[in-house]
């Protein structure tokens, strides 16, 4: 999960009763914007859509966009002053309120608002943010199961439907995981969105059961697509162009890498780096406004972006364990 960019989202209901409903949360990981094309074949995705609202496209913002608004520049962060990381999902320091604390997020608006949140899966629910958590939080396990995803749903609802919360939130990452592994075209990510679309069907029927059509409404977003890459061909491997010794702090691999060079060997790397091909390099002042980018807290001295397609990495040795295709600088997006 990144920053966000909003692929698709979903209502319930086409009566915009915002008012008095319960809200059903799903961030649905790296579903790229063509996987629910063959709605057809899809009826728990199907049903949702026709019983509510579909967006057509939305503007791309990547790279890592509008981090200004929120401090969240990326899955792996680094603070100069304090000398802390953030590695998503893997170190303690991750949990702390520095990195989650830049901007309010929803459920802490609500919380604020003496409304109760209960959250599933969901990277940060675990964390105090701005002096507050959600009334419930089962804490982000890697790649939760289809099972733990069902169960969430049920939870989710049964908590809305007895008052207990106001909002709930599901995160499911395996959709990500999938795409990573196999890449966007391969037949894991179609079983992999066919067994989503069972467990959305199992949802549609359990508000029915419940009597709770006309109580919530759902939506549901993805934070990025994804795109194919020749890998092995098209990486850029860091240490070929610069002497990595000159680096303080790298963090990050794959389409946006933040480099934090020696002050004294700033010039020397920035100008190696300028000559490499297929990326582009920017000092964090050269970064274009557009990107509401450049201002945030967390961002490196320098900022390597590759071109769609393109990999960018430290050293080939360490490759073997990584995913082979790459987060996406993907985010074109069409209508259904
Ligand atoms: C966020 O957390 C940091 C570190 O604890 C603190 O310095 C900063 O004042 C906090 N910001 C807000 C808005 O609370
Ligand atoms: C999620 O699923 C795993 C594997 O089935 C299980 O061990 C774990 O207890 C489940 N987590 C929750 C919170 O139910
Ligand atoms: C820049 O490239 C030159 C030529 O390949 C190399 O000798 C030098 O060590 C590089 N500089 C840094 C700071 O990596």
């Amino acid at each position: 999960m990144s920053c966000a960019a909003l692929l698709f989202l979903l209502l319930l209901q086409s009566s915009f009763c915002f008012a008095n409903r319960k809200l059903l949360v799903f961030l649905i990981d790296g579903f790229r914007y063509d996987y629910m094309d063959d709605l057809q074949n899809l009826p728990g995705f199907r049903e949702i859509v026709d019983n509510g609202v579909k967006v057509d496209y939305l503007t791309p913002d990547f790279p890592r966009r509008h981090c200004e608004v929120h401090q969240m520049t990326g899955n792996y962060m680094w603070d100069e002053g304090s000398n802390k990381e953030f590695l998503i999902g893997t170190n303690l320091d991750s949990r702390l309120p520095l990195w989650w604390n830049g901007s309010e997020p929803l459920w802490v608006t609500l919380q604020k608002l003496g409304k109760r949140v209960y959250m599933y899966y969901w990277p940060g629910c675990e964390v105090t943010i701005l002096g507050v958590r959600p009334t419930f939080c089962e804490e982000y396990v890697y790649n939760p199961t289809e099972k733990n995803l069902t169960d969430a749903m049920e939870n989710a609802l049964n908590a809305l439907k007895s008052n207990k919360a106001d909002m709930a939130a599901i995160y499911y990452e395996k959709i990500d995981v999938e795409g990573h592994h196999f890449g966007p075209h391969s037949p894991e990510i179609d079983r992999a969105v066919h067994s989503l679309d069972q467990a959305f069907q199992t949802l549609n029927l359990k508000i029915k059961e419940k009597k709770m059509r006309e109580e919530i409404n759902v939506v549901m977003f993805s934070d990025h697509g994804m795109t194919q890459i020749k890998w092995m061909e098209k990486v850029i491997e860091l240490d070929k162009c610069i002497e990595m010794s000159n680096i303080i702090k790298i963090m990050d691999r794959g389409p946006v890498v933040s480099l934090w060079p020696k002050l004294d060997k700033f010039e020397e790397v920035y100008q190696n780096l300028s000559k490499v091909e297929n990326i582009k390099v920017y000092k964090k002042h050269d970064i274009p406004d557009r990107y509401y980018y450049k201002d945030g807290r967390f961002v490196s001295t320098l900022t390597l972006v590759a071109d769609p397609g393109w990999f960018i990495t430290e050293v080939s040795e360490k490759m073997d364990d990584v995913v082979e295709f790459s987060e996406d600088s993907e985010t074109k997006v069409s209508g259904k």
